[in-house]
């Protein structure tokens, strides 16, 4: 079992890691908000610090799942944060969704410091991180990332090194272009179904079956077409995270013309007041 720390008990890093102290792990959490990590010990057990440097003094592996970049550099980076606290051969992992920019100059900064890196962006949700089935995207150094796969397993079905700093990042990009597109088009079937009188969720069912079917249709159909959108993964979120391939293909010449319109219509629900809402909350603006 390995000594590891947590940094961030937000809605994903809280049971992520509540995981891994279930398999046996001593885990020291950080939480900017402390009461989080009170209650994460009162329920869990482990320890708890009021830094990031001492939550990773003695740890093997520093978890880190906070929001976004600059979250991400302030508990690595600084007099408080994990880098400075880090004993060498440790490992940072970081499973916030970043740009590959943050995760390829964090991986240089820890190199300098004979820490080790890997970019470890997740998906799966909310519910995959509670049952311990999420998916895994890793960049890093194949030695580095052979440290950290098996206490990963603690909260993942997959998990898989895609090639260099940065790369885990890149691939949630890819993830995040595939489900915008598709979030859209899942919306417009829903609203079309709903005019043309349709049953819908009889359509959905029938049509799951077939080429249509996908995880937004089985796990978000249903609730779209009640219009019910309190739950999931934010607006917000989402927003940052086609800001940042955006920004990326914009640098690697990919043309992206259905998620750049995509980031458009959730400006548009963000008007609205669905900054929190889940991003199946598409269908709201087609309703309006
Ligand atoms: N939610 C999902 O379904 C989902 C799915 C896949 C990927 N993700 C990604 O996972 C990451 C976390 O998402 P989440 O839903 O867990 O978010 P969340 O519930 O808002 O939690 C964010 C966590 O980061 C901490 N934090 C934010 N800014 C910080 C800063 N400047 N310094 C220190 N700590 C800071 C927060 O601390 P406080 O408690 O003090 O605010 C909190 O612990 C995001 O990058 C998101 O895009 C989320």
């Amino acid at each position: 079992m390995a000594k590891v720390a947590f940094l961030g008990l937000g809605v994903m890093g809280s049971p992520m890691a509540g995981h891994l102290a279930k398999k046996g792990h001593a885990v020291t959490v950080y939480n900017r908000t402390a009461a989080k990590a009170e209650a994460w010990v009162a329920q869990h057990g482990g320890a708890r610090a009021d830094t990031p440097r001492d939550a990773a003094r003695d740890a093997e592996i520093v978890f880190a799942c906070v929001g976004n970049d600059d979250d991400l550099r302030g508990v690595a980076l600084g007099e408080d944060g994990a880098f400075a606290g880090m004993q060498r051969g440790a490992v940072f992992v970081d499973h916030t969704t970043a740009s590959a920019e943050v995760a390829r100059d964090l991986a240089a900064e820890a190199d300098s410091r004979g820490l080790g890196f890997v970019d470890a962006p997740v998906s799966g949700g909310q519910a995959g991180a509670e049952n311990g089935v999420l998916t895994v995207m890793c960049g890093g150094e194949a030695a580095t990332y052979a440290r950290v796969e098996a206490v990963i397993g603690a909260y993942a079905r997959a998990c898989r090194l895609m090639g260099p700093a940065g790369s885990g990042q890149l691939t949630k990009m890819v993830n995040q272009i595939c489900i915008a597109g598709l979030v859209q088009g899942l919306s417009e079937g829903v609203h079309f179904a709903k005019r043309a009188g349709l049953d819908v969720e009889a359509v959905l069912d029938v049509i799951s079956k077939g080429a249509a079917g996908s995880w937004q249709m089985e796990n978000r159909g249903r609730s779209m077409n009640e219009g019910r959108f309190d739950f999931g993964f934010a607006v917000d979120w989402m927003r940052k995270d086609l800001g940042i391939l955006l920004d990326e293909a914009r640098r690697n010449g990919a043309a992206l013309p259905v998620s750049a319109l995509v980031d458009q219509f959730y400006a548009e629900v963000q008007r609205m007041g669905g900054s929190r809402w889940d991003t199946s909350s598409l269908i709201a603006r087609l309703e309006r």
